[in-house]
């Protein structure tokens, strides 16, 4: 009853995290189709995060709509010289609410840190951006038993400068890299297990009222074959989605298995 009172109160979220897919125009058709099937549902959210370069197209082409916008990634200063980087003020002036960061092949191509993602949390915060923090431990990581002491590690590092009003504001992705574009995806179990460790994390740093009502979505091959039974967990409050949601109807029909409750 308690469990089920917890589950209601969380509107899941269904993000499709893009990567480096979809120019301008592609995206204007996408967003296009997507809204001329897309319906309000009060059991989800959607948020697109297109490339940059793609965000403006997004964010015109779904005026109107309560469909949200977000990038995939931004710097870590307000402004200044930082060369081939995008603060977090301008993706909110460009329209987005969202921004996701510390994602994995952020960690591992362009050697984010903890505390680097830490500082960009904070920053996008402060300003009125809403981070979908990612944390997620490698296959050898889970084979060595240290899933949990990773996970933590990368919660302490991404909430460090963070206080309870600001993580109320966060969204949480937790996203095993070794389920990341492998089609290989975590049980719902194996993925309940982490999700409750974190929401366990988040009431030991910011209390159990905050770790109610904190959204932990799921990433990591989440597909319409395999989406309804992951959203149906008690911790799993939506999905951060790649490939799958590089489709119209898969994107869709990933949002249509959340369960009804
Ligand atoms: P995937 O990617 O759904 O293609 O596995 C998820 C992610 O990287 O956010």
């Amino acid at each position: 009853m308690e469990d089920q009172r917890r589950m209601s109160a969380r509107r899941k979220i269904i993000a499709g995290n893009w990567k480096m897919f979809k120019d301008a125009r592609e995206t204007s058709i996408f967003c296009e189709s997507l809204r001329a099937v897309y319906k309000p549902d009060p059991r989800f959210e959607m948020v697109v995060c297109p490339p940059f370069t793609s965000i403006s197209a997004a964010v015109y082409a779904l005026a109107g709509t309560d469909i949200a916008v977000g990038g995939q990634n931004c710097g870590w200063e307000t402004e200044g010289a930082f060369t081939g980087e995008v603060s977090p003020r301008m993706l909110l002036t460009s329209g987005c609410k969202y921004v996701i960061l510390g994602h994995s092949e952020r960690r591992q191509y362009f050697s984010e840190s903890d505390q680097l993602i830490g500082k960009k949390v904070q920053l996008a915060l402060s300003l009125g951006l809403l981070p979908i923090v990612c944390l997620g431990e490698k296959i050898d990581e889970r084979e060595a038993g240290k899933t949990e002491e990773v996970v933590g590690r990368q919660f302490d590092g991404a909430f460090h400068s963070v206080d309870r009003t600001g993580f109320d504001k966060c969204v949480i992705a937790y996203e095993p890299v070794w389920a990341i574009g492998t089609g290989k995806t975590a049980t719902p179990e194996m993925a309940e297990e982490v999700h409750r460790f974190i929401r366990g994390r988040s009431a030991s740093r910011f209390g159990a009222e905050s770790a109610s009502e904190i959204r932990i979505l799921y990433g990591g091959s989440m597909k319409p074959t395999n989406s309804g039974e992951l959203l149906a967990e008690a911790d799993i409050d939506g999905g951060l989605i790649g490939g799958a949601s590089l489709d119209v109807g898969s994107f869709v029909e990933i949002a249509a298995s959340a369960p009804r409750r």
